[in-house]
């Protein structure tokens, strides 16, 4: 039997305008609750830290948006805004053996060897930023952290591991921003669909005049000598996988760390003490309190799901809001919504969890506790530039952070 919420299903919002304020209404709408996402398509949503941690390891949901009843019924929008963070052909979506094929040829690169091996590059990118920043002052004395860190960090840092050649650095900078924005309509979404297999296409070409050692050569190589275990379309959708979720959300990360620290002096001083594990846990309390992904619709249940004394019928497609999870106060205790850096329970749902569990994680949190104390330390006067509320957020249902973060360097 199917038991619907009694109050109406709450609409997800596309301009990301209030992503904590909409995480407690999905908590207060009970553990499991019926969403509408943008363009008016009906999902469900599971909203608590230890129900959502066993359904993302659940057998009875896939990955495979294909299963999909909306899509099977042909039900969808056209050029729908969600189309490029749902309808991919990467492990992303893909269950057991074929997703096992498709993760392994990327988590290869990304093993605690690999990533060691790219921190001394990692000190550089990040050397060079943090001393380039007072060079970046606009007239009004600010300088904005997302463009001149935040953003060419992990996007220098992902193009070095993908063998990007320097001058796809902004297309892919700005067809990433154009996926993650849900107010997006009709033609610009199929535009950017297509712009970004011609770019993934210029990608593979170049890599393959000019093989090297990073991902995109040994992806090529391995189609080339197995074309069975790695199709074309998955080839291109690995890389733009790779290429858009290894920086937006570090990116997120990092302004989102900044904008926190500012906030809550006491914690940054406490950081910039520097005792050992502090920045780590700077790190980790922001993904907690202020992830990087919000709503994020990756699941679709295979057969009738009870959770909670409510079924979620087979066929239909789950939200899983990862910043309503991280402030659950059934996990975090009644202080959930606070920050705290010295918090017990380090342990949340940021990188998901379960078989798609992130692949960059490690590279990620590498980033963020080299940048951090580097930026930190070396602008020990800085403040926000702008009152806390007005930096405007993305437009975004599921990347979550602000576009802009104008600070002072100085005093
Ligand atoms: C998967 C978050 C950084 C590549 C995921 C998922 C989450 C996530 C929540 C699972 C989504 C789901 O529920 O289905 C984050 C956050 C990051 C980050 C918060 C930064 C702070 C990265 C980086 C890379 C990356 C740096 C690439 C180097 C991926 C890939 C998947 C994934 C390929 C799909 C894994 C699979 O389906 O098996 N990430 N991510 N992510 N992430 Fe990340």
């Amino acid at each position: 039997m199917t038991v619907l919420a009694e109050h109406d299903p709450l609409h997800l919002d596309p301009s990301g305008r209030d992503h904590h304020g909409e995480a407690a209404c999905l908590r207060e709408a009970g553990p499991v609750t019926r969403v509408i996402l943008p363009g008016g398509v009906p999902a469900w949503a599971v909203t608590r830290h230890d129900e959502l941690r066993d359904l993302v390891r659940d057998p009875r949901v896939s990955k495979d948006w294909r299963r999909w009843s909306a899509v099977t019924n042909n039900l969808l929008p056209e050029n729908w805004s969600l189309t490029g963070v749902v309808k991919v052909t990467n492990m992303f979506s893909a269950d057991g053996e074929q997703h096992r094929r498709l993760r392994t040829a990327v988590t290869n690169a990304l093993t605690p060897q690999s990533v060691r091996a790219l921190q001394p590059r990692l000190d550089e990118i990040v050397a060079t930023l943090v001393r380039d920043l007072p060079r970046n002052i606009s007239e009004d004395g600010s300088v904005d952290l997302c463009r001149y860190f935040a953003n060419p960090l992990p996007l220098n840092v992902i193009c070095e591991l993908l063998g990007v050649p320097e001058y796809l650095h902004s297309r892919i900078r700005d067809l990433t921003a154009s996926v993650f924005d849900h107010t997006i309509q009709g033609d610009q979404v199929n535009n950017t669909q297509k712009e970004i297999l011609r770019t993934m296409a210029e990608l593979v070409t170049y890599r393959s005049d000019n093989h090297g050692k990073d991902l995109t050569s040994s992806l090529i190589v391995t189609r080339r000598e197995n074309p069975e275990l790695l199709t074309e379309e998955e080839l291109y959708s690995t890389l733009w996988l790779v290429a858009s979720a290894g920086h937006e959300t570090t990116r997120n990360l990092l302004v989102n760390a900044v904008r926190a620290l500012l906030k809550h002096p006491g914690q940054l001083a406490m950081a910039r003490e520097g005792a050992t594990g502090t920045w780590e846990a700077v790190v980790e309390e922001t993904l907690r309190w202020d992830g990087p992904v919000g709503n994020i619709l990756t699941r679709v249940a295979l057969v009738d799901i009870t959770i909670a004394d409510v079924t979620i019928p087979a066929g239909e497609a789950i939200v899983a809001p990862y910043s309503a999870v991280g402030r659950d106060p059934l996990k975090y205790g009644e202080d959930a919504e606070r920050f705290d850096i010295t918090r017990k329970d380090k342990k949340h749902m940021a990188f998901g969890g379960g078989p798609h569990f992130c692949v960059g994680a490690l590279l990620a949190r590498r980033e963020a506790v080299t940048a951090l104390p580097a930026l930190m330390c070396a602008y020990p006067h800085m403040r926000l530039a702008v009152d806390d509320t007005a930096p405007k957020p993305l437009p975004s249902m599921l990347s979550n952070s602000v576009m802009e973060l104008p600070v002072h360097l100085m005093p």
